[in-house]
């Protein structure tokens, strides 16, 4: 297994936030993280990305303890797009782009041909190739996203976790983003809202709530009428799509 979380329990205070979690990601495999706003998406990932340690259980990355591994070592093949990522605001596009190879450099490295590659292609496969010489403070909403997004593709990860990644971009950039990750080659991990977009572009999906995954599974075992309505509180009709297979909803007015 690429990532793997064994009964991760993770409290504030005494309330029990991540309640006995665990998951299997494959290698290459793009899994989806659905639940309503405050059932623990974002948690998960910061305790799979090794940023907070659980109270109990742990998380391992190909049958490594995270809490073994080194900070620079996680840095080489982990990337974590955060849900409010921020960033130094005097910094130009490409320059927030470059710090995604910080991890792979030593003290004494040059930037090298390697690193521009990286960072040109990160830029092209983002869509901010036009944007490489901006200011930070000049960009967009979703085009802050799209640079982040860069860095994280420019760190040439095996493991990338995205936490609802589509939320500024416009449609053509959410689904366009949606079908690059699906088609990395490296483990995904992706916190999102947008149901459909999530069975279409996910392998595996897994729903949160009250800390706790109550449904996993492939899309169309998990994208119900029952579900939506136990978890979301929503009446819609469910169906397979013609056009790729997967669970599409329906939302009812
Ligand atoms: N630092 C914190 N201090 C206090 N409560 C927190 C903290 N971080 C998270 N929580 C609480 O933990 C619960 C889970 O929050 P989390 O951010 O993981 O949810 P989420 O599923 O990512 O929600 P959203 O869809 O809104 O992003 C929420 O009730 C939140 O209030
Ligand atoms: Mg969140």
């Amino acid at each position: 297994m690429s990532i793997k979380a064994n009964d991760l329990v993770w409290k504030i205070g005494r309330r029990t936030i991540i309640d006995g979690v665990s998951l299997a990601v494959e290698p290459g495999k793009t899994l989806g993280l659905l639940g309503p706003n405050g059932s623990g998406k974002t948690s998960l990932l910061r305790l799979l990305a090794g940023l907070k340690r659980p109270h109990s259980g742990s998380v391992s990355i190909e049958g490594r303890n995270v809490r073994s591994i080194s900070r620079r070592s996680m840095a080489q093949r982990v990337a974590f797009v955060e849900q409010h990522a921020a960033t130094n605001a005097n910094l130009k596009v490409i320059d927030v782009v470059k710090l995604g190879r910080f991890p792979h450099r030593s003290m004494f490295s040059n930037w090298n041909a390697r690193d521009d590659e990286a960072v040109s292609s990160a830029l092209e496969r983002a869509g901010m190739t036009a944007k490489r010489d901006d200011r930070w403070q000049s960009l967009s909403g979703g085009e802050k996203q799209r640079a982040h997004i860069a860095r994280a593709l420019a760190q040439a990860p095996r493991e990338l976790i995205l936490d609802e990644p589509t939320n500024h971009l416009d449609i053509q950039h959410q689904i366009s983003l949606l079908r690059l990750v699906s088609g990395l080659p490296i483990t995904s991990i992706i916190a999102l809202h947008d149901l459909n977009h999530a069975a279409m572009f996910c392998d595996h999906l897994i729903v949160m709530q009250n800390g706790k995954i109550i449904a996993r599974g492939a899309p169309e075992q998990v994208i119900t009428q029952d579900l939506l309505k136990d978890v979301f509180s929503i009446d819609a009709r469910v169906e397979i799509s013609p056009h790729h297979d997967r669970p599409h909803i329906h939302f009812l007015p």
